[in-house]
């Protein structure tokens, strides 16, 4: 009823002004929409992303096509990150040329696993993210919080950067792909091999393939609520 009078009462003043109030009121609707659709998922999804998804160490001879790859970062994409910056970049290696180029950078316990992978992917940062803040985040000048700011700007790349690798594992897995994350490479190495320019600095790698099932290790505990949480 309030929002009919409102409605009229714009629409006697400016048409412009009308029609924005429409527009606002059709995606306030769309996200109502949205909310009333939010469920909770089955356990069968639940077990694939959560509690029977593993880390691989090893995988298959199976491959993953670019369509695909490009399939899992149109889901990842959607990731949250401040500002809205993404700043992750992702280099998926699936050539021998280019695990190659990444194997000396590798932790020796590694190799087998980048060897065995379909792909494996560099989540790197841009350093210069904030370029992209003015037409990703409309809202505010936030590019101005951090091209002045490299500290800022670091803290800034590596926590959305980690986010949206967490999304990587996540999307990969809804898409029913096994992978393990890696830290064990020396990063200078990384940088050096697949980013000379500077600009880009890598965060983490992750395998990504179908699971070869002898190489999965024993599973690991997780620690309490109670030693980790606290409900205030
Ligand atoms: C950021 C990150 C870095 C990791 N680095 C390595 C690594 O360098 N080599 C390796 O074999 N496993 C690595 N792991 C795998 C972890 O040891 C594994 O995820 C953890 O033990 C849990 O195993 P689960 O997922 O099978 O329960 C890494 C995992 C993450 C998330």
């Amino acid at each position: 009823m309030l929002c009919t009078n409102r409605a009229f009462d714009i629409s006697r003043s400016n048409p412009k002004d009308f029609l924005l109030f429409i527009v606002k009121m059709t995606n306030n609707i769309k996200q109502i929409e949205k909310e009333i659709k939010m469920s909770k998922l089955n356990d069968v999804v639940l077990n694939q992303l959560f509690t029977e998804a593993r880390t691989v160490h090893g995988f298959l001879p199976e491959k993953i096509s670019d369509v695909q790859i490009q399939e899992l970062y149109d889901l990842v994409k959607w990731a949250p990150t401040a500002f809205n910056g993404q700043p992750a970049r992702f280099v998926f290696i699936k050539t021998n040329e280019g695990k190659e180029r990444l194997k000396p950078a590798l932790t020796p316990g590694n190799v087998p696993q980048v060897e065995s992978a379909a792909v494996t992917v560099i989540i790197a940062f841009d350093t210069q993210f904030f370029e992209h803040l003015p037409t990703q985040f409309t809202a505010s000048n936030a590019k101005a919080l951090y091209e002045n700011n490299p500290e800022a700007a670091q803290t800034f790349a590596m926590r959305n950067s980690s986010l949206q690798g967490a999304y990587l594992m996540m999307g990969a897995r809804a898409l029913g792909y096994d992978c393990g994350a890696m830290s064990g490479f020396d990063a200078a190495k990384v940088n050096e091999a697949f980013f000379p320019e500077g600009r880009f600095k890598a965060n983490f790698l992750m395998n990504i393939g179908r699971a070869d099932i002898k190489a999965i290790w024993p599973r690991g505990p997780r620690l309490a609520f109670d030693q980790v949480a606290k409900i205030i």
